[in-house]
C-alpha cells in the first residue's frame, strides 16, 4: 500500500463492514419505494422481473462494486483512474458522484417525511379528521412550502453529522442494533397486516402475475431501477465501501448476504403493506404516499399502536439514515481526495449542496406541482432520471470494466472467487450477460423494438 492509503480510514471489523453494506441497501428504497413501484407497476409481473433483475445482473454487478473498491481502496473516481488510467470507464465515477448528489437531493425529502411521522407518533399520532382520513393528512403535509422543508433539513443535518464523524466511529456503530430491531417490527407488522381481512387479495396481487405486463416495456425498466436503487447499486457506494476494507476479507459471501437481505426485506415490507392496502380499499397505484398512508391506519387498528407507529418510523429513520450515509459517503470521498479537503469541510459542503438541490424535489409537492416532466412532478422525475437511467447505465460501466478492462486472472484474483465455476460464470455475466441486458431494457423501454 502506497503512504496515500496508509492514511485512508478501514472498518473495523469484517462484521462492521457487511453490516454498513446492509445499512446502506435496507433503506427507504424497500418499504416505501418498493411497495409504492410494486403498487404502480401492477404486482406480481413487475416482483417477478425484479426478483430476476437481483439475481442475474445485481448480485454480479454488487460483486464487480465490491471487488473493484477493495482493489483500489479510493473514491469512486480515483478507483477507476487508478486501476484504468486515461480509459473511458471513470465516467461511471462521475457518473456515480451525480447520481449520490441527485438521489439523496431526494431521498432527504422522504426521509424527512419520516421523521415528521415519527415525531407525530411521538405526540400520540397525526391528527386527522375522519373525513378526510390519511390521505388527506399525507397530502395536505406534504404541500405546505415550509414544514416538510424544515424535516428534510433535519434528515441531512443527521446524515451530515454522521458523515463528519467518519467511517468507522459514524457509520460502523449504528447499524448493530437497529437493523435487527426493524427487521422484527417489520415482520410482526406483516403478521399483523395478514389478519386485516385483504391478504387473499394482497398475495394475489403480489404473487399471481398478469401475463400482459410482461409486454409492458416500462414494467422491465422499473423494475432494473428499482433493482439498483434497493442494492445501492451502480453508483459506487459499494465501491467506495468496499474501499475501506483490508486486503485480506473475502467478498462473495459478504455480497450474497446483502442482496439476500435487501431482498427478502423487500418482500416482507410487501407482505405488511399490501393486505392494508386491500383491506383499507386503498388504491395500490397511489404512488409515493402509499406507505405513509396505508401504515397509519394499521396502526390505528391495532392495541398500542401508537407505540408501534412511534417504534417503526424511528426505525425506518434510522435506516434510512445509513442509506443517506452512504450516498454522501460517495461524494465526499471523492471530494476530499479531489480538493484535498477534510472530511468535515467536505461532508458539511457536500451535504449542504445537496440539501438545496433537494428543495424543488420538496416544494413540487406543493406550490411547484405545476412543475412536471411527462406527467411526473420534480421529485419522482430526480428519481426517474437517477434510478432508472443513471444507477443501470453506471452499472453497465462497471460491469464491462471487470468484464473487458480487467485481465481474467486478476479479476478472479481480486473478487476472492478465484478460478473456480462461480468465478468464471461471475465473469461471463459482467462480460456479456448484464450489459447486453440492461442496453436492451434500456432500447426497448424507449421503443425501439
Ligand atoms: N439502497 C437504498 C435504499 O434502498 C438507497 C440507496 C441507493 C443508497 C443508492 C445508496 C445508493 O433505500
Ligand atoms: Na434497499
Amino acid at each position: 500500500m502506497s503512504a496515500l492509503n496508509n492514511q485512508r480510514e478501514q472498518w473495523g471489523s469484517r462484521l462492521g463492514f457487511i453490516l454498513a453494506a446492509m445499512g446502506s441497501a435496507v433503506g427507504l428504497g424497500n418499504i416505501w419505494r418498493f411497495s409504492y413501484v410494486t403498487g404502480e407497476m401492477g404486482g406480481g409481473a413487475f416482483l417477478i422481473i425484479y426478483l430476476a433483475c437481483i439475481l442475474l445482473i445485481g448480485l454480479p454487478i454488487l460483486m464487480a462494486e465490491f471487488t473493484i473498491g477493495k482493489r483500489a481502496q479510493k473514491d469512486v473516481v480515483g478507483a477507476f483512474q487508478d486501476l484504468a488510467p486515461g480509459k473511458p470507464y471513470v465516467l461511471a465515477g462521475f457518473l456515480g458522484v451525480a447520481s449520490a448528489f441527485i438521489i439523496l437531493s431526494f431521498y432527504g425529502v422522504i426521509g424527512g417525511w419520516s421523521i415528521h411521522y415519527f415525531v407525530q407518533y411521538l405526540g400520540g399520532g397525526p391528527a386527522v379528521d375522519a373525513a378526510g382520513g390519511y390521505a388527506d393528512y399525507f397530502g395536505g403535509f406534504i404541500s405546505q412550502p415550509l414544514a416538510p422543508l424544515f424535516w428534510q433539513f433535519l434528515f441531512m443535518a443527521l446524515t451530515i453529522g454522521i458523515v463528519y464523524s467518519g467511517v468507522k466511529k459514524g457509520i460502523e456503530k449504528w447499524n448493530k442494533i437497529l437493523m435487527p430491531g426493524l427487521a422484527v417490527l417489520v415482520i410482526l407488522l406483516a403478521g399483523y397486516s395478514l389478519t386485516l381481512g385483504g391478504a387473499a387479495e394482497a398475495m394475489n396481487f403480489m404473487f399471481s402475475p398478469d401475463w400482459s405486463a410482461f409486454g409492458n416495456p416500462q414494467v422491465y425498466l422499473a423494475a432494473m431501477g428499482q433493482a439498483f436503487f434497493s442494492l445501492s447499486l451502480g453508483m459506487g457506494a459499494l465501491i467506495t465501501y468496499g474501499s475501506y476494507l483490508s486486503q485480506k476479507e473475502k467478498l462473495p459471501g459478504a455480497a450474497a448476504s446483502v442482496v439476500t437481505l435487501d431482498t427478502v426485506f423487500a418482500l416482507i415490507a410487501g407482505i405488511m403493506i399490501f393486505p392494508a392496502v386491500f383491506a383499507f380499499g386503498i388504491d395500490p397505484a397511489d404512488g409515493p404516499g402509499l406507505v405513509f398512508i396505508t401504515l397509519p391506519g394499521i396502526f390505528e387498528s391495532l392495541n398500542f399502536g401508537i407505540i408501534f407507529g412511534l417504534l417503526f418510523f424511528f426505525l425506518l429513520v434510522a435506516a434510512a439514515i445509513s442509506s443517506s450515509v452512504s450516498l454522501l459517503e460517495v461524494a465526499t470521498a471523492y471530494f476530499m481526495r479531489r480538493f484535498a479537503w477534510s472530511r468535515q469541510k467536505a461532508a458539511l459542503i457536500v451535504g449542504g449542496l445537496i440539501f438545496l438541490i433537494g428543495v424543488p424535489s420538496s416544494l413540487g409537492n406543493g406550490i411547484l406541482s405545476g412543475v412536471t416532466i411527462a406527467g411526473n412532478d420534480i421529485l419522482d422525475s430526480m428519481d426517474f432520471l437517477a434510478s432508472n437511467i443513471f444507477l443501470p447505465l453506471g452499472g453497465m460501466i462497471i460491469a464491462l470494466f471487470i468484464g473487458w478492462g480487467w485481465k481474467k486472472a486478476d479479476a478472479l484474483d481480486a473478487s476472492d472467487f478465484g478460478d473456480t465455476i462461480w468465478g468464471n460464470f461471475w465473469l461471463y455475466v459482467l462480460r456479456y450477460f448484464a450489459p447486453l441486458a440492461i442496453f436492451i431494457v434500456f432500447l426497448n423501454s424507449i421503443g425501439l423494438f
